[in-house]
């Protein structure tokens, strides 16, 4: 089979797909035959290891300090090519799809997964390519919004950034939970935001739109504390999904501000917050933007495309 790897901290070029032996299942575990994978704005983080300033150091020291030690890919959708001994909730041919998470291993044409681990059978309501894209910006939304800033029906929201990855989800969540949903967006991508709900957008480059806003989900930081203040209503939260290291301290030890509140940090990526996105996803709440679709052989084309952070919702690869 083919699988992806990173020789080296880098450009896209530093990605080799090479030959390996296609594994079989062990006891408890599930082999899939991976029909498209996302690469995310993680993805090219942890490739490339630019990340928000005070970052670089942890991260090194979690995944390697002369190149990363993780295995590209941190999602997949395919079909079940193989069951292990003691399998009993899937079986051969069905579509499934999941997280390899931070150890990565989805951009391969063969993945081993624990069958009770964070997989999930494919609904119909999804093809591959969508069930792919499904849970990176889905899971990070739904998580600050519902759990992190509470944001409650009736509020105002403000989605800075909105038509990526996460910023596309948090627009779709934000309007399924009852908010008047606002965003900032390239003009090329205004009829994305506003097709996906917000009600008003404004080019980035100029400026948001005037507020207050009772959440704000800031989603390359770009607004910051000091751009976001002033159109927070009392009570506020400013969700910085993008964060220095001094902005992730910043908000653990001063989180409360002029009656107004903080929130960084990372999002779960377990079972249980995968089964409550599919559960938002039923509901009507949520279904990822596909961008771009290339080939497995052009992965590091979308590696390039990836990092620009200009994308349009998500960005897969497809294994032939
Ligand atoms: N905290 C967490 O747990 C977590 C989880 C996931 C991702 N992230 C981080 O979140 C960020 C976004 O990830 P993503 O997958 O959504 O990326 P993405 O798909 O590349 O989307 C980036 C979005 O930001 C917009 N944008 C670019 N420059 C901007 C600026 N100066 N001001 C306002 N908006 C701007 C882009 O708009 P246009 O395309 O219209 O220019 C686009 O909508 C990344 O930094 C990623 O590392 C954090």
């Amino acid at each position: 089979m083919k699988i992806a790897s990173y020789t080296a901290y880098g450009g896209p070029e530093t990605i080799a797909i090479t030959e390996a032996p296609t594994p079989s299942p062990g006891m408890g575990e599930v082999v899939v035959r991976v029909r498209a994978a996302p690469v995310t704005a993680g993805d090219a983080r942890l490739r490339s290891g630019r990340v928000p300033r005070g970052v670089g150091l942890l991260l090194r020291l979690a995944i390697g300090l002369r190149r990363p030690r993780v295995a590209p890919g941190i999602a997949f959708a395919g079909e079940v090519a193989g069951i292990g001994p003691g399998v009993t909730a899937f079986s051969p041919g069905q579509p499934v799809f999941g997280l390899t998470g931070f150890k990565g291993g989805a951009h391969r044409e063969y993945l081993v997964m624990k069958a009770n681990g964070t997989i999930l059978p494919l609904p119909e309501t999804l093809t591959f390519e969508s069930g792919a894209a499904f849970f990176f910006g889905g899971l990070t939304a739904a998580e600050f919004l519902i759990d992190r800033a509470h944001l409650a029906p009736g509020e105002r929201l403000l989605v800075a950034g909105a038509t990526g990855a996460v910023g596309s989800a948090a627009v779709q969540i934000g309007c399924h939970l009852g908010a008047t949903v606002s965003a900032t967006a390239s003009p090329a991508n205004h009829p994305l935001a506003r097709s996906l709900g917000a009600v008003e957008v404004t080019d980035y480059r100029k400026g948001p739109p005037p507020g207050p806003f009772d959440v704000i989900v800031d989603v390359m930081g770009s607004l910051g504390w000091q751009g976001a203040r002033s159109l927070l209503a009392p009570g506020g939260r400013l969700v910085l999904i993008t964060a220095d290291l001094a902005q992730m301290l910043g908000s653990a030890i001063r989180p409360h501000r002029d009656g107004r509140r903080v929130l960084t940090g990372t999002n779960r990526d377990d079972l249980p917050a995968m089964q409550r996105l599919l559960a938002l996803h039923q509901a009507g709440g949520y279904t990822p933007v596909l961008g771009p679709v290339l080939p497995f052989e052009k992965l590091s084309e979308a590696h390039a495309i990836a990092e620009s952070f200009h994308k349009p919702g998500n960005i897969v690869v497809v294994m032939s």
